[in-house]
């Protein structure tokens, strides 16, 4: 019996802030719903951000690429130490441990699901009515545009610096191709988001969309310049299926839509590529609550469940997982950054707790 389990190889990355204290929710979460749907996991921790320049002078050491590249999924917290903040021009930086990890893997896609918990209506800044039955999912370009474009750097005595926006045609494609064919699986509507009034890489954008919309004749496409979309996700997000954006834009949007949800702390994210994938929570270390044990992992939780249907096939296992964070939030059971001023103080759980009640109610 034992012996014929499958078993799945996971790395964890643990990181920065809070990233050490939500990854371990997870971690637990995993290790109890492989133990009811009946598969095993092994789990290998490497180092990455300010942790790793810390321990090795670099935020990506090889060795932690090479466990990556070994694993059938890779779990990550967050990157990122306010140590830096206070010294800009320091070239070695948390974040480039993310950067590179993600395009040494070529993780293209990252999806970003923008699902709102009945439980949460009241938690958002926006009001119940506009925000119920949203369900978005954001694809993101995740390893091009201004992230990654040449040349970057200081020039004229560090008086003038700059960063360029470049777009293929090839890179546009890929991440297009993947969002139609989640919108075919969805609504059919497709927003794609851009900058085209402006820049010339918006434009190319535009065009690949429009061909490669060809192909998906059942796909209902509309394009979005980005202010507008920024306006429109608050005045109207039930509007929205499924967005294709750039690097950049997709960064910004999707912490904005956050808010939709209740908190920054709710929303899991998938990156993809060819190989290996990549889960991850999309907010940041939180250095100011870390430590504290205060943390939302639920974020890091519901990645958790995206690795599970995404990376391991494990459908049945992911939606135990949803089904027990939605539970959780149905008995009322809050973590700090959900708690409102009508939260009851006994129902304001720390991580550890929370994420033992999400324990306790995997079905
Ligand atoms: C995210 C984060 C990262 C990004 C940072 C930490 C580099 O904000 O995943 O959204 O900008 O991609
Ligand atoms: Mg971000």
């Amino acid at each position: 019996m034992i012996e014929n389990m499958t078993k799945y190889k996971i790395a964890l990355l643990k990181g920065d802030g809070i990233g050490p204290e939500v990854v371990q929710a997870a971690h637990q979460v995993l290790e109890a719903v492989a133990r009811k749907a009946g598969f095993s996991l092994s789990f290998e921790e490497a180092l990455i951000g300010h942790a790793a320049i810390e321990a090795a002078q670099n935020p990506l050491p090889e060795k932690t690429l090479e466990i990556c590249r070994e694993a059938d999924a890779i779990l990550l917290g967050a990157v990122g130490h306010p140590q830096y903040d206070e010294d800009p021009r320091r070239t070695i930086r948390p974040e480039q441990g993310l950067l590179s990890l993600r395009k040494s893997l070529g993780l293209y896609a990252n999806v970003r699901p923008i699902q709102v918990f009945e439980e949460l209506r009241d938690a958002s800044p926006l009001r119940p009515e506009v925000i119920a039955g949203t369900d978005i999912v954001f694809y993101r370009e995740l390893t091009g545009g201004i992230y990654f474009g040449q040349p970057r750097e200081r020039r004229d005595e560090g008086n003038t610096a700059l960063d360029t926006m470049i777009y293929t045609r090839a890179e546009v494609s890929r991440i297009a191709h993947k969002a139609f064919a989640a919108a075919l699986a969805r609504q059919k509507r497709l927003c794609s988001v851009d900058k085209a009034n402006v820049l010339e890489s918006s434009r190319l954008w535009r065009e690949t969309v429009n061909e490669i919309a060809r192909q998906y004749p059942e796909v209902q496409v509309q394009h979005m310049y980005v202010d507008n979309a920024a306006m429109q996700l608050i005045k109207n997000p039930r509007f929205f299926d499924v967005v294709l954006t750039g690097n950049m834009f997709g960064d910004i949007l999707t912490d904005e839509a956050s808010q939709i949800t209740g908190s920054l702390g709710m929303l899991p994210s998938a990156s993809l590529g060819e190989g290996v994938g990549l889960f991850e929570p999309i907010h940041g270390s939180a250095p100011g609550i870390a430590g504290q044990g205060i943390a939302n992992p639920m974020a890091t939780i519901l990645s958790a469940a995206l690795l599970l249907e995404l990376a391991l096939q494990q459908s049945e296992a992911a939606q135990m997982v949803r089904q027990a964070v939605q539970t959780t939030l149905a008995a009322g059971f809050r973590s700090f950054d959900l708690a409102q001023a009508h939260t009851p103080t006994a129902m304001v759980l720390k991580t550890e707790a929370i994420t033992q009640k999400i324990i306790d109610f995997l079905p």
